[in-house]
Protein backbone atom coordinates (compact mmCIF):
# COMPACT_ATOMS: atom_id res chain seq x y z
CA UNK A 1 0.00 0.00 0.00
CA UNK A 2 1.74 3.16 -1.05
CA UNK A 3 0.93 5.81 1.08
CA UNK A 4 0.83 9.50 1.16
CA UNK A 5 4.16 10.40 2.26
CA UNK A 6 5.57 8.45 -0.83
CA UNK A 7 2.78 11.06 -3.02
CA UNK A 8 4.49 13.97 -1.41
CA UNK A 9 8.05 12.67 -2.14
CA UNK A 10 6.98 12.37 -5.78
CA UNK A 11 5.34 15.77 -5.40
CA UNK A 12 1.60 17.18 -5.44
CA UNK A 13 2.00 21.08 -6.82
CA UNK A 14 -1.12 22.03 -8.93
CA UNK A 15 -2.35 18.53 -8.89
CA UNK A 16 -6.20 17.54 -8.02
CA UNK A 17 -6.04 15.45 -5.24
CA UNK A 18 -9.27 14.00 -4.48
CA UNK A 19 -9.40 12.34 -1.15
CA UNK A 20 -12.13 10.11 0.31
CA UNK A 21 -13.16 11.01 3.57
CA UNK A 22 -15.46 9.87 6.36
CA UNK A 23 -17.09 13.15 7.35
CA UNK A 24 -20.01 11.01 8.35
CA UNK A 25 -20.75 12.86 11.63
CA UNK A 26 -23.81 13.05 14.15
CA UNK A 27 -26.05 16.06 13.70
CA UNK A 28 -28.80 17.12 15.99
CA UNK A 29 -31.31 20.23 14.32
CA UNK A 30 -28.47 20.52 11.54
CA UNK A 31 -25.22 21.17 14.10
CA UNK A 32 -22.28 18.46 14.38
CA UNK A 33 -22.50 17.49 17.29
CA UNK A 34 -19.23 15.34 17.24
CA UNK A 35 -16.51 17.05 14.98
CA UNK A 36 -14.14 13.66 15.51
CA UNK A 37 -14.15 12.06 12.11
CA UNK A 38 -13.25 15.75 10.27
CA UNK A 39 -10.37 16.54 12.71
CA UNK A 40 -9.43 12.80 12.02
CA UNK A 41 -8.63 13.90 8.36
CA UNK A 42 -7.13 17.07 9.06
CA UNK A 43 -3.51 15.81 8.64
CA UNK A 44 -4.49 14.88 5.06
CA UNK A 45 -6.00 17.58 3.79
CA UNK A 46 -3.30 20.14 5.44
CA UNK A 47 -0.26 17.88 4.08
CA UNK A 48 -2.42 17.79 0.99
CA UNK A 49 -2.81 21.73 0.81
CA UNK A 50 0.37 22.71 2.30
CA UNK A 51 2.16 20.74 -0.81
CA UNK A 52 0.76 22.65 -3.41
CA UNK A 53 -2.36 19.85 -4.08
CA UNK A 54 -6.24 21.60 -4.96
CA UNK A 55 -7.92 18.94 -2.61
CA UNK A 56 -10.75 18.16 -3.48
CA UNK A 57 -12.70 16.30 -0.08
CA UNK A 58 -15.29 13.88 -0.91
CA UNK A 59 -17.47 11.73 1.37
CA UNK A 60 -21.12 10.33 2.09
CA UNK A 61 -23.33 11.38 5.61
CA UNK A 62 -26.38 9.29 6.78
CA UNK A 63 -28.10 7.22 4.42
CA UNK A 64 -29.87 9.23 1.79
CA UNK A 65 -31.71 7.06 -1.22
CA UNK A 66 -29.50 7.65 -4.04
CA UNK A 67 -30.94 11.53 -4.75
CA UNK A 68 -30.35 15.19 -3.10
CA UNK A 69 -31.81 15.12 0.45
CA UNK A 70 -30.88 18.62 2.17
CA UNK A 71 -31.11 16.87 5.44
CA UNK A 72 -28.10 15.38 4.21
CA UNK A 73 -26.32 18.07 3.07
CA UNK A 74 -22.05 18.10 3.70
CA UNK A 75 -22.51 21.57 4.09
CA UNK A 76 -22.30 21.76 8.07
CA UNK A 77 -19.28 19.22 7.39
CA UNK A 78 -17.76 21.82 4.72
CA UNK A 79 -17.60 24.67 6.84
CA UNK A 80 -16.15 23.09 10.29
CA UNK A 81 -13.50 21.79 7.72
CA UNK A 82 -13.12 25.57 6.83
CA UNK A 83 -13.10 26.17 10.65
CA UNK A 84 -10.82 23.79 11.60
CA UNK A 85 -8.36 24.43 8.70
CA UNK A 86 -8.30 27.89 9.76
CA UNK A 87 -8.76 29.14 5.77
CA UNK A 88 -11.99 29.08 3.04
CA UNK A 89 -13.14 25.82 1.87
CA UNK A 90 -15.53 25.57 -1.76
CA UNK A 91 -18.71 23.78 -1.40
CA UNK A 92 -20.15 22.56 -4.62
CA UNK A 93 -24.15 22.06 -4.19
CA UNK A 94 -23.55 18.31 -6.75
CA UNK A 95 -21.01 15.67 -6.29
CA UNK A 96 -19.64 15.18 -10.83
CA UNK A 97 -22.25 18.24 -12.18
CA UNK A 98 -21.42 21.37 -13.23
CA UNK A 99 -21.08 22.98 -9.18
CA UNK A 100 -18.57 20.27 -8.91
CA UNK A 101 -16.51 20.92 -12.02
CA UNK A 102 -16.74 24.64 -11.15
CA UNK A 103 -15.39 24.17 -7.42
CA UNK A 104 -12.33 21.65 -8.37
CA UNK A 105 -11.78 24.57 -11.70
CA UNK A 106 -11.57 27.39 -9.52
CA UNK A 107 -9.30 25.82 -7.01
CA UNK A 108 -5.28 27.67 -6.65
CA UNK A 109 -2.90 25.39 -5.19
CA UNK A 110 -3.09 25.11 -1.72
CA UNK A 111 -6.70 25.61 -1.59
CA UNK A 112 -9.58 23.01 -1.02
CA UNK A 113 -13.05 22.30 -1.85
CA UNK A 114 -15.44 19.74 -0.33
CA UNK A 115 -18.10 17.87 -2.80
CA UNK A 116 -21.58 17.33 -1.86
CA UNK A 117 -22.60 13.95 -0.45
CA UNK A 118 -21.52 11.19 -2.41
CA UNK A 119 -24.96 9.01 -1.79
CA UNK A 120 -26.87 11.90 -3.43
CA UNK A 121 -25.99 9.68 -6.08
CA UNK A 122 -27.34 6.03 -6.71
CA UNK A 123 -24.00 4.79 -8.20
CA UNK A 124 -22.17 5.31 -5.42
CA UNK A 125 -23.90 2.52 -3.20
CA UNK A 126 -25.20 0.90 -6.03
CA UNK A 127 -24.43 -3.45 -5.91
CA UNK A 128 -24.51 -3.33 -9.57
CA UNK A 129 -20.58 -2.93 -11.07
CA UNK A 130 -21.37 -0.67 -14.11
CA UNK A 131 -23.55 1.50 -12.14
CA UNK A 132 -20.99 1.95 -9.68
CA UNK A 133 -18.09 2.20 -12.37
CA UNK A 134 -19.89 5.32 -14.47
CA UNK A 135 -20.49 6.96 -11.10
CA UNK A 136 -16.35 6.41 -10.53
CA UNK A 137 -15.18 7.07 -14.00
CA UNK A 138 -17.40 10.67 -13.09
CA UNK A 139 -15.79 11.07 -10.11
CA UNK A 140 -12.10 10.57 -11.60
CA UNK A 141 -12.84 13.22 -14.17
CA UNK A 142 -12.76 15.32 -11.53
CA UNK A 143 -8.94 14.30 -10.41
CA UNK A 144 -5.31 13.46 -11.11
CA UNK A 145 -5.12 11.20 -7.97
CA UNK A 146 -6.98 9.57 -5.27
CA UNK A 147 -6.00 9.71 -1.28
CA UNK A 148 -8.00 6.82 0.33
CA UNK A 149 -8.55 8.46 4.26
CA UNK A 150 -12.16 7.77 4.95
CA UNK A 151 -11.31 4.54 7.62
CA UNK A 152 -14.68 4.36 8.39
CA UNK A 153 -16.50 3.50 5.18
CA UNK A 154 -13.67 0.68 3.74
CA UNK A 155 -15.43 -1.70 4.43
CA UNK A 156 -18.29 -0.39 1.90
CA UNK A 157 -18.42 -1.71 -1.59
CA UNK A 158 -19.11 1.41 -3.08
CA UNK A 159 -18.00 3.48 -5.91
CA UNK A 160 -15.76 6.28 -4.29
CA UNK A 161 -14.21 3.52 -2.13
CA UNK A 162 -13.62 0.75 -4.08
CA UNK A 163 -14.24 1.91 -7.57
CA UNK A 164 -12.64 4.95 -7.96
CA UNK A 165 -8.81 3.93 -6.78
CA UNK A 166 -8.67 1.66 -9.39
CA UNK A 167 -8.91 4.27 -11.91
CA UNK A 168 -6.46 6.84 -10.61
CA UNK A 169 -3.10 6.36 -9.18
CA UNK A 170 -3.92 5.58 -5.07
CA UNK A 171 -2.59 6.17 -1.84
CA UNK A 172 -3.53 5.82 1.60
CA UNK A 173 -4.17 8.40 3.43
CA UNK A 174 -2.07 9.26 7.62
CA UNK A 175 -5.73 8.10 9.12
CA UNK A 176 -5.99 4.74 7.10
CA UNK A 177 -2.26 4.02 7.69
CA UNK A 178 -3.06 4.47 11.39
CA UNK A 179 -5.77 2.69 12.05
CA UNK A 180 -4.58 -0.95 10.37
CA UNK A 181 -1.46 0.00 12.11
CA UNK A 182 -3.34 -0.23 15.66
CA UNK A 183 -5.57 -2.57 13.79
CA UNK A 184 -2.76 -4.92 12.86
CA UNK A 185 -1.52 -5.08 16.90
CA UNK A 186 -4.70 -6.21 17.63
CA UNK A 187 -4.39 -9.10 15.27
CA UNK A 188 -0.64 -9.79 14.91
CA UNK A 189 1.38 -9.93 18.20
CA UNK A 190 -1.16 -8.86 20.54
CA UNK A 191 -0.03 -8.29 24.42
CA UNK A 192 -2.31 -10.85 27.12
CA UNK A 193 -4.08 -10.83 28.66
CA UNK A 194 -6.01 -9.40 26.00
CA UNK A 195 -9.21 -8.22 27.17
CA UNK A 196 -12.44 -7.01 24.87
CA UNK A 197 -15.45 -5.21 25.85
CA UNK A 198 -18.37 -5.33 23.68
CA UNK A 199 -21.66 -3.12 23.92
CA UNK A 200 -24.36 -1.58 21.44
CA UNK A 201 -28.08 -2.20 20.87
CA UNK A 202 -28.08 -5.77 18.60
CA UNK A 203 -26.01 -8.63 19.07
CA UNK A 204 -26.39 -9.70 15.60
CA UNK A 205 -24.28 -7.00 14.44
CA UNK A 206 -21.56 -8.23 16.61
CA UNK A 207 -21.64 -12.14 16.13
CA UNK A 208 -18.95 -12.28 13.55
CA UNK A 209 -16.70 -10.42 15.54
CA UNK A 210 -17.65 -12.55 18.51
CA UNK A 211 -16.66 -15.62 16.02
CA UNK A 212 -13.45 -14.63 15.73
CA UNK A 213 -12.79 -13.07 19.25
CA UNK A 214 -13.65 -16.92 20.69
CA UNK A 215 -10.32 -17.75 19.30
CA UNK A 216 -8.01 -14.75 19.90
CA UNK A 217 -9.49 -13.04 23.25
CA UNK A 218 -8.68 -14.23 26.78
CA UNK A 219 -11.74 -12.24 28.48
CA UNK A 220 -14.79 -11.04 26.85
CA UNK A 221 -17.23 -8.76 28.52
CA UNK A 222 -20.53 -8.02 27.14
CA UNK A 223 -23.06 -4.84 27.83
CA UNK A 224 -25.35 -2.47 26.26
CA UNK A 225 -28.15 -3.93 24.97
CA UNK A 226 -27.02 -7.29 23.47
CA UNK A 227 -26.33 -8.64 26.64
CA UNK A 228 -29.99 -9.03 27.18
CA UNK A 229 -29.78 -11.87 24.51
CA UNK A 230 -26.72 -13.55 26.39
CA UNK A 231 -28.88 -13.30 29.53
CA UNK A 232 -31.72 -14.85 28.07
CA UNK A 233 -29.92 -17.76 26.37
CA UNK A 234 -28.56 -18.02 30.07
CA UNK A 235 -32.09 -18.66 31.17
CA UNK A 236 -32.81 -15.52 32.87
CA UNK A 237 -35.90 -13.26 32.10
CA UNK A 238 -35.44 -10.06 30.48
CA UNK A 239 -38.30 -8.10 31.30
CA UNK A 240 -39.35 -5.82 28.63
CA UNK A 241 -35.38 -5.39 27.27
CA UNK A 242 -34.15 -5.38 24.41
CA UNK A 243 -34.12 -8.61 22.81
CA UNK A 244 -33.01 -10.45 19.51
CA UNK A 245 -34.61 -14.00 20.18
CA UNK A 246 -33.50 -15.51 16.52
CA UNK A 247 -30.16 -15.21 18.09
CA UNK A 248 -30.33 -16.95 21.01
CA UNK A 249 -29.55 -20.37 19.74
CA UNK A 250 -26.09 -18.64 18.09
CA UNK A 251 -25.25 -17.15 21.45
CA UNK A 252 -25.67 -20.44 23.26
CA UNK A 253 -23.47 -22.13 21.01
CA UNK A 254 -20.89 -18.78 21.65
CA UNK A 255 -21.77 -19.43 25.53
CA UNK A 256 -20.34 -22.91 24.79
CA UNK A 257 -17.09 -22.36 22.97
CA UNK A 258 -16.11 -19.97 25.28
CA UNK A 259 -15.92 -22.55 27.70
CA UNK A 260 -14.40 -25.18 25.72
CA UNK A 261 -11.56 -22.58 24.54
CA UNK A 262 -11.31 -21.17 28.17
CA UNK A 263 -12.46 -17.94 26.77
CA UNK A 264 -13.89 -15.54 30.49
CA UNK A 265 -16.92 -14.54 28.95
CA UNK A 266 -18.25 -12.17 31.48
CA UNK A 267 -22.05 -10.75 31.80
CA UNK A 268 -23.32 -8.27 33.97
CA UNK A 269 -24.40 -9.31 37.61
CA UNK A 270 -27.44 -6.02 38.29
CA UNK A 271 -28.81 -4.03 35.94
CA UNK A 272 -30.30 -0.38 35.82
CA UNK A 273 -34.05 -1.11 34.59
CA UNK A 274 -36.82 0.92 34.24
CA UNK A 275 -40.26 0.66 32.66
CA UNK A 276 -39.96 3.83 29.75
CA UNK A 277 -37.05 4.31 28.06
CA UNK A 278 -35.57 7.65 29.18
CA UNK A 279 -36.51 11.24 27.20
CA UNK A 280 -33.17 11.74 25.64
CA UNK A 281 -34.35 15.07 24.54
CA UNK A 282 -35.42 16.64 27.85
CA UNK A 283 -33.01 14.64 29.56
CA UNK A 284 -35.98 14.28 32.75
CA UNK A 285 -34.64 12.32 35.46
CA UNK A 286 -35.55 8.38 34.50
CA UNK A 287 -34.94 7.19 38.22
CA UNK A 288 -33.65 3.87 37.26
CA UNK A 289 -33.61 1.36 39.84
CA UNK A 290 -31.00 -1.67 40.39
CA UNK A 291 -32.10 -4.91 40.40
CA UNK A 292 -29.92 -8.15 40.19
CA UNK A 293 -29.51 -9.52 36.32
CA UNK A 294 -31.28 -12.42 37.30
CA UNK A 295 -34.60 -10.68 38.70
CA UNK A 296 -35.28 -8.33 35.92
CA UNK A 297 -39.37 -7.52 36.83
CA UNK A 298 -41.76 -8.61 33.66
CA UNK A 299 -42.47 -4.80 32.80
CA UNK A 300 -39.38 -3.11 32.85
CA UNK A 301 -36.25 -2.63 30.51
CA UNK A 302 -32.76 -2.74 31.24
CA UNK A 303 -30.41 0.36 30.20
CA UNK A 304 -27.77 0.18 31.54
CA UNK A 305 -25.16 -1.89 33.61
CA UNK A 306 -25.73 -1.88 37.09
CA UNK A 307 -22.97 -0.77 39.69
CA UNK A 308 -21.77 -4.24 40.83
CA UNK A 309 -21.16 -4.91 36.80
CA UNK A 310 -19.61 -1.66 36.86
CA UNK A 311 -16.74 -2.57 39.65
CA UNK A 312 -16.60 -6.25 38.04
CA UNK A 313 -15.80 -4.92 34.50
CA UNK A 314 -13.49 -2.62 35.66
CA UNK A 315 -11.78 -5.25 37.38
CA UNK A 316 -11.35 -7.37 34.43
CA UNK A 317 -10.13 -4.59 32.83
CA UNK A 318 -7.22 -3.72 35.45
CA UNK A 319 -4.45 -6.51 34.66
CA UNK A 320 -4.75 -6.21 30.60
CA UNK A 321 -2.29 -6.02 28.46
CA UNK A 322 -4.74 -5.16 25.36
CA UNK A 323 -7.84 -3.66 25.54
CA UNK A 324 -10.63 -3.25 22.29
CA UNK A 325 -13.88 -1.64 23.24
CA UNK A 326 -16.53 -1.32 20.79
CA UNK A 327 -20.15 -0.36 21.78
CA UNK A 328 -21.82 1.17 24.66
CA UNK A 329 -22.30 0.08 27.96
CA UNK A 330 -25.83 1.25 28.25
CA UNK A 331 -28.24 4.59 27.05
CA UNK A 332 -24.86 6.96 27.57
CA UNK A 333 -26.55 9.79 26.14
CA UNK A 334 -29.15 9.87 29.11
CA UNK A 335 -27.01 11.18 31.93
CA UNK A 336 -28.84 8.34 34.29
CA UNK A 337 -27.76 5.51 32.20
CA UNK A 338 -24.16 7.05 31.51
CA UNK A 339 -22.29 5.35 34.36
CA UNK A 340 -21.88 1.85 32.29
CA UNK A 341 -20.16 3.63 30.04
CA UNK A 342 -18.10 5.91 32.06
CA UNK A 343 -16.69 3.19 33.98
CA UNK A 344 -15.85 1.23 30.95
CA UNK A 345 -14.02 4.17 29.71
CA UNK A 346 -12.58 5.35 33.09
CA UNK A 347 -11.27 1.97 33.77
CA UNK A 348 -9.22 1.87 29.98
CA UNK A 349 -7.52 5.21 31.43
CA UNK A 350 -6.40 3.28 34.27
CA UNK A 351 -5.22 0.53 32.49
CA UNK A 352 -1.52 0.30 31.75
CA UNK A 353 -2.76 -1.55 28.55
CA UNK A 354 -3.02 -1.07 24.77
CA UNK A 355 -6.12 0.33 24.89
CA UNK A 356 -8.23 0.53 21.69
CA UNK A 357 -12.06 2.66 21.29
CA UNK A 358 -13.37 1.29 18.36
CA UNK A 359 -16.47 2.78 16.61
CA UNK A 360 -18.50 5.78 16.29
CA UNK A 361 -20.54 5.37 18.75
CA UNK A 362 -18.12 4.14 21.74
CA UNK A 363 -15.71 7.18 20.14
CA UNK A 364 -18.24 9.59 20.36
CA UNK A 365 -19.60 8.30 24.00
CA UNK A 366 -15.56 9.34 25.20
CA UNK A 367 -16.16 12.66 23.72
CA UNK A 368 -19.64 13.58 24.70
CA UNK A 369 -18.95 12.28 28.71
CA UNK A 370 -16.09 14.06 28.57
CA UNK A 371 -13.07 12.12 28.53
CA UNK A 372 -9.97 13.45 27.30
CA UNK A 373 -9.36 11.49 24.29
CA UNK A 374 -5.92 11.51 23.85
CA UNK A 375 -5.69 9.32 26.70
CA UNK A 376 -6.73 6.48 25.33
CA UNK A 377 -4.08 4.69 22.84
CA UNK A 378 -5.86 4.90 20.17
CA UNK A 379 -9.80 6.29 18.84
CA UNK A 380 -10.66 4.21 15.83
CA UNK A 381 -13.35 6.51 13.57
CA UNK A 382 -15.02 3.50 12.50
CA UNK A 383 -16.78 0.97 14.04
CA UNK A 384 -18.50 -1.45 10.86
CA UNK A 385 -14.89 -0.74 9.28
CA UNK A 386 -12.90 -2.12 12.69
CA UNK A 387 -15.07 -5.02 13.28
CA UNK A 388 -14.75 -6.23 9.93
CA UNK A 389 -11.28 -5.83 10.28
CA UNK A 390 -10.49 -7.53 13.22
CA UNK A 391 -13.42 -10.57 11.85
CA UNK A 392 -10.51 -11.37 9.38
CA UNK A 393 -12.60 -9.92 6.55
CA UNK A 394 -10.75 -8.60 3.09
CA UNK A 395 -12.16 -4.44 3.54
CA UNK A 396 -12.92 -3.37 -0.39
CA UNK A 397 -11.35 0.46 0.12
CA UNK A 398 -8.06 -1.25 1.69
CA UNK A 399 -8.00 -4.27 -1.08
CA UNK A 400 -8.27 -1.20 -3.37
CA UNK A 401 -5.16 0.68 -2.13
CA UNK A 402 -3.18 -2.37 -2.37
CA UNK A 403 -2.76 -2.91 -6.08
C1 LIG B 1 -20.04 4.63 9.79
O1 LIG B 1 -20.65 5.54 10.35
O2 LIG B 1 -19.83 3.53 10.34
C2 LIG B 1 -19.45 4.88 8.44
O3 LIG B 1 -19.47 6.23 8.11
C3 LIG B 1 -20.15 4.02 7.40
O4 LIG B 1 -21.47 4.43 7.29
P1 LIG B 1 -22.56 3.40 6.72
O5 LIG B 1 -22.74 2.35 7.79
O6 LIG B 1 -23.81 4.21 6.49
O7 LIG B 1 -22.02 2.80 5.45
Amino acid sequence: MKTIDELLAEGVEGKRVFVRADLNVPLADGKITDDGRIRAVLPTVKALADGGAKVIVASHLGRPKGAPDPAFSLLPAAERLAELLGKPVAFAQDTVGPAAHEAVDGLEPGQVAVIENLRFNAGETSKDDTERGEFADQLAALADVYVGDGFGAVHRKHASVYDLPARLPHYAGYLIATEVGVLKRLTDEVKRPYVVALGGAKVSDKLAVIDQLLGRADRLLIGGGMAYTFLKAQGHEVGISLLQEDQIPAVKEYIKRAEDNGVELVLPVDVLVSPDFPDLKTKAPANPTTVAADAIPADQEGLDIGPETRKLYASKLADAGTVFWNGPMGVFEHPDYAEGTKAVAQALLDSPAFTVVGGGDSAAAVRLLGFDENAFGHISTGGGASLEYLEGKTLPGLAALED
